[in-house]
């Protein structure tokens, strides 16, 4: 579905300066507003393995790869003028913080639940390869590993390969589990006996959802958790698409990225639309005031 606030941004005049030299020109008087000439995408399909991943399929996890690690599975190495420039941008620095500030608040939550001796049950919706996963479980104690499992689903068979065969290559495959599905699916709903979740990551999914779908989502995901499961779920602000509208100009207005932001209020209403407690919302900024907003929420 056509973003409406993706809309909004290509009617916007942004600068793209003489610095940005790594874009000719001509391209770079083009994406200030006349982004739609063909000239512009042709450029940075020829310029760019991370535009050339988007426009193939937005949301991928392997373009998230390029941007946490510089390179992905296939072998693509982020190297040149344009991807570096989004690479270093405000929101790739957002998205490698991303990763750093849920992983370490997931670790310190999953630790104080197995000290209580508990076996402990993650359920990582949209794992990818389990970047997640495997950052999260560095900041986990080797001896309290035997008393969790952490479950991946993806419908994406080759990200899910990629996770099992780093999970064998560090000894993690008695840990994680990966599983082909897609969990929005209602043929995939589990069913009153099979073993729930205690804990929930659902990371990259609701920043392409409007917020009709996002509640969607929310409800549909809850019979994967036992009642009273917490889930940790970060989403887009307005404030990425405002404070670095030139790199959403070329991922979402030239490459078509339906990406949809929300503002605070919006993402409180989504959990609270969908019957969630919401604990604390907080930033992959120390500041506060970061691109995304992370949700802690409780199943009721
Ligand atoms: C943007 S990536 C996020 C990957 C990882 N969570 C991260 O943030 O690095 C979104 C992932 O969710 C998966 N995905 C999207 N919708 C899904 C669904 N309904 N069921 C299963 N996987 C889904 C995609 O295949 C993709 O690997």
């Amino acid at each position: 579905m056509m973003s409406a606030k993706v809309e909004a941004l290509g009617k916007k005049i942004i600068h793209f300066g003489e610095e940005m030299d790594f874009f000719p020109e001509r391209i770079r008087q083009l994406l200030e507003s006349d982004w739609t000439n063909p000239e512009v995408l042709d450029f940075l399909l020829a310029a760019s393995e991370i535009c050339r991943i988007l426009v193939k399929s937005p949301a991928d996890f392997e373009m998230l790869e390029l941007v946490y690690f510089g390179c992905s599975p296939r072998g693509n190495v982020a190297s040149n003028g344009v991807d570096k420039w989004l690479a270093a941008s405000l929101s790739g620095q957002a998205l490698r913080d991303r990763l750093r500030v849920v992983s370490a608040w997931t670790a310190e939550h999953v630790m104080a639940a197995l000290k209580e001796g508990q076996h402990f049950t993650v359920l990582d919706l949209g794992a990818g390869p389990a970047p997640y996963a495997f950052e999260t479980l560095q900041g986990i104690a080797p001896q309290a590993l035997k008393d969790l499992k952490w479950k991946c689903v993806d419908i994406d068979a080759f990200a899910l390969a990629e996770g099992a065969k780093r999970a064998r290559q560090q000894g993690l495959d008695g840990v994680l589990e990966f599983k082909r599905m897609d969990f929005l699916s209602l043929r995939n709903a589990p069913d009153s006996d099979d073993t729930k979740a205690d804990f929930g990551l659902l990371v990259g999914i609701l920043c392409g959802m409007t917020p009709e779908e996002a509640v969607s989502c929310l409800i549909k995901i809850k019979p994967f958790f036992r009642s009273g499961a917490e889930l940790i779920v970060p989403t887009l602000l307005n404030r990425a698409f405002e404070e670095d509208a030139r790199v959403f100009r070329v991922l979402c207005n030239v490459l078509g990225w339906q990406l949809k932001p929300k503002s605070l209020d919006e993402v409180r209403e989504v959990f609270v639309s969908a019957d969630y407690h919401v604990n604390s919302i907080f930033s992959e900024r120390a500041d506060g005031n970061g691109q995304y907003a992370i949700v802690h929420a409780t199943i009721v």
